[in-house]
């Protein structure tokens, strides 16, 4: 299963960002300086960007954490060459890319002041997640945050639909989270905030690491 996805993403790379673009227009940005902002990114931070996919939000980190280093991390080597070329053309110099799992993260303990997750913790489900969201607590530094970002469940009917199409091709597992995600990171994470944005589509979730 983890190779089909990772291969559906690598071929995916070659879209992904017209596909958002389309998707959305220009709210894409908003959101991810939304979530930058909810963040509370210092200049000075460390940052880690879980599955970073094409490098848009690790982009916008990297400018609020501009005396600090951005990481994205992402299975997929296709969508990582994309984030990669566009850093590049950027010039983006406090930005990096590492190939990794989100389940086994590949930093020592207590690195990062924030670790960001956008639009994609829904996708690990099984025990990725669990052993992902204990692997980023584990990564972050004392009174650090995590904050991830996903859609809110659509109002209109046919975009309901949609949402709700998704939902069931991530199986009882994957649905798990949709649920019971505050449930679940408040078993992991303190003082637990969940804000959604003024159009009531997109929702960002922070919990901070005590001790
Ligand atoms: C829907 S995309 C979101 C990308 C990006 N965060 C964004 O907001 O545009 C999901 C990303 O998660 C990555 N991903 C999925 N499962 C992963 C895992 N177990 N470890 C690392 N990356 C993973 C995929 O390769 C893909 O790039």
């Amino acid at each position: 299963m983890r190779r089909y996805r990772q291969k559906y993403y690598d071929l995916f790379s070659n879209f992904y960002d017209l596909i958002i673009k389309l998707h959305s227009k220009d709210n894409r940005l908003f959101l991810r300086h939304y979530l930058a902002r909810k963040s509370g990114i210092k200049p000075s931070d460390a940052v880690l960007d879980l599955c970073t996919g094409t490098g848009e939000l690790a982009l916008v980190l990297a400018h609020y954490a501009f005396k600090g280093r951005v990481i994205g991390l992402d299975f997929s080597l296709g969508m990582l060459n994309k984030a990669k070329e566009k850093a590049q053309k950027n010039g983006t110099k406090n930005l990096f890319f590492v190939a990794g799992d989100a389940a086994h993260l590949p930093f020592k303990e207590g690195v990062f002041d924030v670790v960001t997750c956008s639009h994609a913790m829904y996708e690990l489900s099984g025990k990725t997640r669990p052993l992902a969201l204990r692997e980023i607590k584990r990564c972050l530094k004392s009174k650090g945050l995590f904050c991830m970002m996903e859609h809110e469940e659509p109002k209109q009917p046919f975009i309901r639909l949609l949402y709700y199409i998704r939902l069931l091709s991530m199986g009882k597992e994957g649905r798990k989270i949709i649920r019971n995600e505050l449930k679940e990171l408040k078993g992991i994470f303190n003082n637990v905030i969940k804000e959604v944005t003024s159009s009531g589509k997109t929702k960002v979730i922070c919990g901070q690491k005590i001790g």
